[in-house]
């Protein structure tokens, strides 16, 4: 989680718009008087709990998240912002590193090393004599070549130091090589040797596609250990990566769920037999982090872990994080004795998938891939699992260990959002427990404050010790919704992304716009606050100077923009090489997201004000009537700016055909 993403995890906008802005409740949002424009007549100004953003449907019809709420209200820039809402929120902000480059280089040529390894690796398993017990392993364990490519499995020869002298040739020095993960040294004796010998190797990506490490099999039979990772380094924290997320998101999101299994071989397999939506946790618990990275792409998990006991406890675990970790709707109620009550139930579908005995994913696709698909379907949602664990080994006449037992189970239950199945797992778990239901429904849970949750980005989670007592932390009490990054176009980002690498190109595009009736970019454009904060910078630095190096811009920029910063330069590149086609394509790219902008705000005006409520308020009627008006007047622009330009791309290319260009 980024730090904004961070802030706004703790912080809730209706809080946060309330103190300034008297709200009331519309439907699932909340609507109050822009405190931007004049009007006291109709409320235009909507705060919307579930993707945290507000917009005013007023005069000034603009919108926002946190960050930009409360720069517009007091005037700030992104940096006060961050201090003040990071300060409000308890988030600890790392300073921004000193002039970084030099970190920034090594980080560079690291990721380069490692592709190289990958390279290097695959290379010796296709083609080398010494890889036939790799390639024959890879057979019996029936991978095809082209599971074997897609992963780009490699080799490491059985050697001290034939990777060492072989990257040693290439440039690479030790310390390079020590860093990232391939060398290791012996401290008594300062020796330097080959981390990976004789072992099948297996590229770890990040969820980019970008080399960060290598899980090593052993391919001796009794070899110790039976995977070699990569030790943690700059770029490889296990608690961060899902094996096979870069190649599973796109499936994960078409199959809306994803399937979470435990290790390299099982997703591979998996993969081979068409089921794509599955990654592997590589031996940790799930966590936070990695739960964080999922729920971009799906809400619904199926955990497919380990029926042994330890893999019972592994499987609690990462259950209990998930439910910190994942989004909660808010559902405001009303006690026995009036008083408003809000509760938080889970949003997200967790579901466990119990794997027969003694099989892994692994043999279990292999032997038959229908079998996989009915277990998949068939995976349990994780209370009754968890009845079943935590009941297992209990003794029934120690009424202080059932009271534990439901005090694990009970936050679970209530997370269940259908009320029947929420009585049918009430009397479940009664039954388990052998007590009288009634009694059940009495048991306090206990009151335990916010779970203690360090600054980003470091949140491992707890290893809790004993089985019996895994400790669900109660729902926060201000429970909260849809925490998610708001839904942001790739258009914005690639904008930035090609002007960060070419400056010029911002003037030539801002002509372009001028040309066919658009304003300019402008901040505004932007949905992220951290994507406003850096066009801004951009405008300030071209302001001053016509050319701004990348360089230039990252010292600018504050910790929290730099990571945005990271994120936007790893995007990949466009193909035009050629500036004039590059400012026409993000000339329209522009006026595409603008297109989309206006696509959704229609959306949500009919959403808001559907046609009773406009006939019963005329004045909301004619708000709607306004903005409609607006934003059909604002399509119609774009349109014709839409068509100007697919015009002049028409002729350019023309004109280049007839070597007149
Ligand atoms: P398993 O031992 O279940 O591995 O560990 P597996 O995937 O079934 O391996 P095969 O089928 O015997 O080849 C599950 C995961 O735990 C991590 C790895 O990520 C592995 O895939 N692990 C396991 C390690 O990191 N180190 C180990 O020594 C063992
Ligand atoms: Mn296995």
């Amino acid at each position: 989680m980024t730090v904004t993403e961070e802030i706004k995890s703790r912080l809730d906008i209706v809080d946060v718009v309330s103190e300034t802005v008297s709200l009331r409740r519309s439907g699932r949002n909340f609507a109050g008087f822009c405190p931007f424009h004049q009007n006291t007549r109709t409320p235009s100004f909507f705060v919307f709990p579930e993707t945290q953003t507000w917009r005013c449907f007023g005069a000034c019809a603009e919108g926002g998240d946190l960050f930009s709420f409360v720069m517009k209200k007091e005037g700030w820039e992104f940096k006060e912002a961050l201090k003040n809402l990071a300060n409000r929120a308890g988030v600890t902000l790392e300073e921004a590193a000193p002039v970084d480059k030099e970190t920034r280089k090594a980080h560079n040529k690291q990721a380069g090393l490692l592709q190289a390894a990958a390279d290097y690796f695959h290379q010796l398993f296709l083609y080398a004599p010494q890889a036939e017990v790799a390639r024959s392993y890879m057979a019996r364990r029936s991978f095809n070549e082209e599971t074997i490519e897609a992963f780009a499995v490699g080799f490491a020869l059985d050697s001290w130091d034939a990777c060492r002298s072989h990257f040693n040739m290439q440039g690479y020095s030790d310390q390079e090589l020590l860093a990232a993960g391939l060398l290791t040294e012996n401290p008594d004796k300062g020796t330097k040797y080959d981390r990976f010998r004789n072992r099948l190797m297996i590229p770890i990506r990040d969820v980019d596609g970008r080399i960060v490490g290598f899980g090593a099999r052993t391919l001796d039979k009794d070899g110790l250990p039976k995977y070699l990772n990569s030790p943690q380094t700059d770029l490889f924290d296990k608690s961060h990566l899902l094996f096979g997320l870069d190649m599973a998101k796109r499936a994960i999101r078409e199959a809306r769920q994803a399937v979470i299994v435990e290790g390299y071989m099982d997703v591979m397999q998996a993969w081979q037999g068409g089921f794509h939506n599955v990654v592997a946790q590589m031996g940790t618990a799930l966590t936070e982090q990695q739960l964080q990275m999922l729920k971009r792409y799906t809400k619904r998990f199926i955990l497919a872990l380990d029926a042994d006991a330890a893999g019972a406890k592994a499987t609690l675990r990462s259950l209990q994080v998930a439910r910190q970790t994942l989004d909660r709707e808010v559902e405001v109620k009303f006690d026995a004795h009036g008083l408003v009550q809000h509760e938080g139930r889970l949003q997200a579908d967790i579901r466990v998938m119990t794997l027969p005995e003694g099989k892994d994913p692994d043999n279990i696709v292999q032997e038959s891939p229908e079998e996989w698909e009915r277990l998949v379907e068939a995976a349990k949602p994780v209370v009754a699992y968890v009845i079943s664990v935590a009941t297992a080994d209990l003794d029934l006449d120690d009424a202080k260990a059932k009271t534990e037992v439901a005090q694990q189970v009970l936050p679970l239950i209530k997370d269940i959002q259908d009320p029947i199945e929420r009585d049918h797992y009430w009397q479940q778990l009664a039954r388990a427990l052998r007590i009288d239901e009634r009694a059940l429904r009495q048991i306090r849970l206990p009151e335990k404050p916010l779970p203690e949750r360090r600054a980003a980005p470091e949140t491992a989670v707890p290893q809790t010790k004993s089985t019996a007592h895994v400790g669900w932390a109660t729902v926060p009490k201000k429970a909260r919704s849809g925490v998610g990054p708001i839904a942001t176009d790739i258009r914005q980002a690639d904008y930035l992304h090609q002007i960060i690498r070419l400056p010029n190109l911002v003037l030539r595009v801002n002509q372009k716009l001028q040309e066919c009736g658009q304003t300019h970019v402008v901040v505004d454009d932007f949905v992220l606050a951290e994507d406003r904060a850096i066009m801004r910078q951009m405008y300030h630095l071209l302001d001053v100077s016509s050319v701004v190096t990348i360089d230039e811009l990252w010292d600018s920029l504050e910790q929290a923009l730099q990571n945005r910063l990271k994120f936007l330069l790893s995007l990949p590149q466009s193909t035009p090489s050629e500036l004039e086609k590059l400012a026409d394509q993000l000339t329209t790219s522009v006026l595409d997201w603008r297109l989309q902008e206006i696509y959704d705000r229609v959306v949500e005006l009919q959403q808001l004000f559907p046609p009773t409520l406009r006939q019963e308020q005329p004045g909301i009627a004619e708000m709607y009537a306004q903005q409609t008006r607006d934003l059909h007047m604002a399509k119609l622009k774009l349109i014709k700016a839409k068509n100007m330009m697919s015009a002049t791309s028409r002729r350019r290319s023309e004109d280049a055909l007839n070597g007149r260009y």
